[in-house]
């Protein structure tokens, strides 16, 4: 039988480590490499579905642990599953809820067995484990569902990280032989810390557990970034062509840069759609701070080069009036704007790994953008 998910590689570049491909699952085929934006609770925030596929999303992200809290998997099961429930036809996949039950810091509590956490919403006692999680995301529906993982926080000792990263792959192992739907495809999640010698232990030993992808999990938490582009080369050198690969948690534009680069298909971040609702948009150049006074007069759209409903419609002057009065319709303009750069963002760097060009890609994007807010 053939699997859910495929990777199908396209295109290498002949000077990085990046990658062109697609993605097959049973909603649908997706290019890679792709940002998928985030709908941590079946809705991307103040985004229509429409408005989603009009910008090009051909895969949105959720979370566990947040349906399951509210409103239950049983619920979004009775529903017809996520995608129904939520009226989104395209590509989903869930993450495990390891992540965020492990943010909670002293409200839970790690075993072998699971991770036992308060509730964030009304302090009540909760346990996730490898199995819930897994028949959870299987309730769900989502065409891809994550392995349930420790995230080791940064920084963290070698035995504390070893001992982890052991529990994360017997915990990958125990994923693996809950999961029975034919229709969706679950991925490893490669731990250890800032550890090369456990990063690549690691990888080798998901690969070996056969996986249909892997995600690079337990990056962002706070290392310099550096640190990350060391642990990003030496874990993807371990895993297969053929399988996809996904950096979690990672959407800023230089890391998504840096990421496909050396290799990576898919990446979610919360980061272009909540600086929206900050009233920051996100350019070529860097972010704009939108209620800055420098735009009261200004009349061009936040990038004369973008052809979003925002950029196409409106002004910076009315984008900062309708920030400065704390209008709905401003954050909303502003995310459309901020999702529609970062899914162009990636199709630029499609087209130029497709055309050979990726380096130079590199280098203009490189010299012009600065990390910091103008
Ligand atoms: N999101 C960002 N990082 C991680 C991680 O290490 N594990 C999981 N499950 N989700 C993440
Ligand atoms: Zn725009």
């Amino acid at each position: 039988m053939k699997p859910a998910i495929t990777y199908e590689l396209i295109k290498e570049c002949p000077h990085t480590h990046a990658r062109a491909g697609r993605i097959h699952t049973p909603h649908g085929t997706f290019d890679t490499p792709i940002f998928m934006p985030v709908g941590t609770q079946a809705t991307v925030k103040t985004m229509a579905p429409e408005e989603l596929k009009a910008m090009g999303a051909g895969i949105i992200l959720s979370n566990t642990y947040h349906l399951f809290l509210r409103p239950g998997a049983a619920l979004v099961k009775e529903a017809g599953g996520l995608h129904k429930f939520m009226n989104w036809d395209r590509a989903i996949l869930t993450d495990s809820g390891g992540f965020q039950v492990f943010s909670l810091g002293d409200l839970r509590k790690i075993t072998e067995e699971g991770v036992t956490f308060r509730s964030h919403i009304d302090g009540s006692k909760k346990f996730l484990s490898p199995e819930i999680a897994t028949k959870t995301q299987m309730d769900l529906g989502a065409d891809i569902i994550m392995a349930f993982d420790e995230c080791v926080p940064y920084p963290a000792d070698f035995k504390y990280t070893h001992e982890s990263m052991e529990l994360t792959l017997r915990w990958a192992q125990r994923c693996k032989d809950t999961m029975t739907s034919p229709n969706q495809g679950l991925f490893g999640i490669v731990q250890g810390g800032m550890y090369k010698d456990l990063r690549i232990e690691c990888a080798n030993r998901l690969v070996d557990m056969d996986f249909p992808g892997y995600a690079v999990g337990g990056l962002s938490v706070g290392e310099p970034k550096e640190l990350m582009y060391d642990m990003l080369d030496i874990t993807l050198e371990h895993l297969p062509k053929n399988k996809a690969r996904y950096l979690m948690g990672v959407g800023t534009p230089d890391c998504l840069a840096e990421g496909v680069m050396r290799g990576i298909d898919m990446f979610d971040c919360v980061y272009p759609t909540r600086v929206a609702r900050n009233g920051t948009a996100m350019t070529w150049n860097g972010r704009l701070v939108m209620k800055n006074a420098q735009y009261e007069h200004d009349f061009r759209p936040i990038d004369e080069n973008c052809d979003c409903y925002a950029c196409r419609n409106y002004s910076r002057a009315y984008i900062r009036h309708l920030v400065r009065v704390n209008e709905i319709f401003g954050l909303h303009l502003l995310t459309i704007h901020n999702l529609h750069f970062l899914i162009n963002f990636m199709k630029k760097m499609r087209e130029a790994i497709l055309n050979d060009s990726f380096p130079e890609f590199y280098h203009r994007f490189t010299a012009n953008f600065s990390f910091n807010a103008k």
